[in-house]
């Protein structure tokens, strides 16, 4: 289990999180939603290590940063972060296998080649193995930076907006494959969406934060609905159920058009 507790995030004088308490469990998915600024990837990276908490601990199994080295305690995550510029000078399948980077030695091992072209052949994006990476679109840089995610085989996964530039094929793609690894390798899995309707498909388990604060954590069907979604963005909208009771949402214009 993965126990954040009494979690205090600060930057200067700017508070980005207040007194966050959450427990989050192996074998599910934990998507954060909440509006630009509110401290979502900064939670993040405080979990990876990156920021120092200003008060409260995040523990995993017992054990915190703290106890551990950080190189090992970061030994136990795959994350791939919001915005990653990279123009290195490397084939797909380079990258891929640089998932691997902690297991490295000098060569590459045979196994480490074939389970990056088997990531690459899961996420149906084998035909750009070769590709330089400098050559490809926005989208398939995404796909090909979860691809090396996955090779970390972490025990947490944490994906900061991985389908921002994704199609809808390759959103549904990430996310089924997300969904279907977290349960298979018992990761603990959260990932940072903006697009509520997908968050509420694909989410065991909803963290919603708005200005620093948790305001509501649970399964999409108990949290998700429309005084929440229109407190939190200021926007009108309906939210309905589908016949397994997954809300999903429609948002309202505010000027009807004639
Ligand atoms: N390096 C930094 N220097 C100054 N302020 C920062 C820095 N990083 C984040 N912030 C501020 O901290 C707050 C939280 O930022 P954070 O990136 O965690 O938001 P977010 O929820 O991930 O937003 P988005 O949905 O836009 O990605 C924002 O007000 C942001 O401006
Ligand atoms: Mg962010």
């Amino acid at each position: 289990m993965l126990e954040i507790s009494h979690l205090a995030l600060s930057l200067g004088e700017q508070t980005l999180l207040r007194d966050l308490s959450v427990q989050l469990h192996p074998g599910q998915v934990h998507v954060i939603i909440g509006p630009n600024g509110t401290g979502k990837t900064s939670l993040l990276r405080a979990l990876f290590g990156e920021l120092k908490p200003a008060a409260g601990e995040v523990r995993f199994h017992g054990q915190s940063a703290h106890d551990m080295h950080l190189t090992k305690w970061r030994q136990l995550f795959g994350y791939m972060p919001q915005n990653i510029q990279l123009e290195l000078d490397l084939s797909v399948i380079e990258v891929v296998v640089l998932g691997r980077l902690d297991s490295l030695s000098m060569r590459l091992a045979d196994e480490d080649i074939l389970a990056a072209a088997k990531a690459l052949e899961a996420l149906g994006i084998s035909h750009l193995a070769d590709r330089p990476l400098y050559s490809l679109s926005g989208g398939q840089r995404q796909m090909v930076l979860f691809a090396q995610v996955l090779l970390r085989d972490p025990r947490i996964m944490m994906l900061d907006e991985p389908v921002s530039a994704l199609d809808l094929h390759h959103q549904m793609q990430l996310m089924e494959h997300l969904c279907q690894q977290t349960l298979a390798q018992q990761w603990t899995t959260l990932v940072v969406l903006h697009d509520l309707n997908l968050a509420a498909q694909f989410a065991d388990q909803l963290i919603v934060l708005s200005g620093g604060e948790l305001q509501a954590f649970g399964p999409p069907a108990k949290v998700l609905d429309a005084d929440l979604i229109e407190r939190l963005y200021h926007v009108p909208v309906q939210v309905h159920h589908d016949h397994a009771g997954i809300p999903f949402l429609r948002t309202l214009r505010k000027v009807e058009l004639s």
